[in-house]
């Protein structure tokens, strides 16, 4: 869906308190979840994203009823797996869909997914998954563009993951759950999604072992329950606001938060020169009235420097004084933001998945987001010069943000809402 461009007129400082919604990396993967209970589950905490509703859209397709029973809290009922499949037209708009193949396979034996296919940055792979699958016990094959998995018996035996991949994870994970086998994953991801993941389906009755360390060992049970979860704060959210703070050397408070989970951004943002105080579940971020250190900075899996904070980082360091080496091995491609932050006036020198930023002053321009943390570090630009930034490619904010325009408004931030930004997912 094209949405009217945003307009940002920044160069102002910012100041208040926001509130950070919950995550959208994993509460996608807990609905996802659900389809492994016949029975009614309620979550709480989730956002109110296009993403929400594109994974919504596939659960409807496999048998889920779903109903929101208040502004950010779901219920959701699989009493049978209608459709095994997962079609190209429901997984092409979203990776992350990819992931359904599990609990669909569990539950029902067989499961046909489509391909994912590449993004805005890249190809993205999912031959871990695939190779867990089939480590596992389940036969899975390729045949115009879709995956078929089937299983005999429960899956069961050992997967040494060849990369630390979330998604991967989950699925072997959500493949492992039902029956009477045991499942052992090792060099499994411990990123927060998973632990998330899994808290809540050992709420519903599962027996997964080893949350948030590389070895997970899943105990199949003969069902799950039903039960009521809230999910985690955002801290990719969270930390696209301490970079928004940051960027327009503000004082900002930000609640909901979860300080441990956001201990790499932190570290970093004190390097900067940035004050970061946590008590509790809020976290302050003082920029104001000061000079910042440029830094280095190399994504890594958690709990390292996310890849999905990184093109915010970008945004931030053009604006600070001096020489800035950011990479992304994570995700080499994941460079969308850079002709556009040129636009800026930013100095950017890409090598392979190195930016060199010579920091100074942006100024307006327009500008177009290709995909949503793009969309991010744009706004922020965006916010740090005076004038009209606009920024077309609205969409991929709404994929994970929720009322973005909104919420900084509260913050004394100038950004008009173009028609379209709060549409709801449903
Ligand atoms: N990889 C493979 N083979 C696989 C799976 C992954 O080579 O079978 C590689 C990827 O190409 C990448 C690395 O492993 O280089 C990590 O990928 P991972 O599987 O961990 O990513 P994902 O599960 O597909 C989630 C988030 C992404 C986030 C990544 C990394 C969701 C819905 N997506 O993707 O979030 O960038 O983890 O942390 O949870 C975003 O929110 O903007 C976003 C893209």
């Amino acid at each position: 869906m094209q949405l009217t461009p945003l307009h940002v007129q920044g160069g102002r400082e910012l100041s208040g308190e926001i509130a950070v919604q919950h995550s959208k990396n994993a509460a996608l993967p807990i609905i996802v979840a659900s389809l492994l209970s016949s029975e009614k589950v309620t979550l709480h905490g989730i956002p109110r994203l296009s993403d929400v509703a594109t994974i919504l859209d596939l659960l409807a397709h496999i048998g889920t009823r779903h109903a929101w029973i208040g502004e950010n809290s779901l219920e959701l009922h699989t009493p049978e797996i209608l459709n095994t499949d997962a079609p190209y037209a429901l997984v092409s708009k979203m990776r992350a869909s990819f992931i359904v193949m599990g609990p669909i396979l569990a539950r029902a034996g067989h499961a046909t997914v489509s391909m994912p296919g590449g993004c805005a940055w890249g190809p993205r792979p999912v031959d871990q998954h695939v190779k867990a699958l089939r480590a596992l016990g389940a036969q899975v094959s390729e045949d115009g563009g879709n995956f078929e998995a089937t299983r005999q018996g429960s899956l069961s035996g050992q997967f040494i993951f060849e990369l630390l991949t979330v998604g991967g994870t989950h699925n072997a994970i959500l493949a492992s759950v039902l029956g009477d086998g045991v499942v052992t994953l090792e060099n499994a991801s411990i990123d927060t999604d998973v632990v998330d993941m899994i808290e809540f389906l050992n709420s519903l009755g599962a027996d997964i072992q080893g949350a948030g360390t590389n070895t997970i060992t899943v105990r199949g049970v003969s069902a799950l329950r039903g039960g009521t979860y809230t999910v985690i704060p955002d801290r990719i959210e969270a930390g696209t606001f301490m970079m928004l703070a940051a960027a327009t050397r503000s004082r900002v408070t930000l609640t909901n938060v979860r300080p441990d989970h956001l201990r790499a951004v932190t570290g970093k943002l004190q390097e900067m020169g940035v004050d970061v105080t946590e008590q509790g579940s809020t976290l302050t971020v003082d920029a104001r009235d000061r000079t910042l250190n440029p830094v280095n900075i190399t994504t890594q899996s958690y709990p390292g420097f996310p890849t999905d904070l990184q093109p915010q980082m970008s945004a931030l360091l053009a604006t600070v004084p001096g020489t800035s080496v950011v990479q992304d091995p994570v995700y080499p491609d994941r460079l969308t933001h850079v002709a556009e932050l040129t636009r800026m006036g930013a100095n950017i020198t890409v090598s392979g998945y190195t930016q060199v930023i010579q920091g100074g002053a942006l100024h307006a321009a327009p500008v177009k987001a290709a995909d949503l943390r793009a969309g991010a570090a744009l706004f922020i630009a965006g916010l740090t010069c005076e004038g009209d930034t606009v920024i077309d490619g609205v969409q991929y904010l709404n994929r994970g943000y929720e009322r973005l325009a909104e919420r900084l408004r509260g913050l004394g931030a100038n950004v008009m809402q173009p028609e379209g930004l709060l549409a709801a997912a449903d």
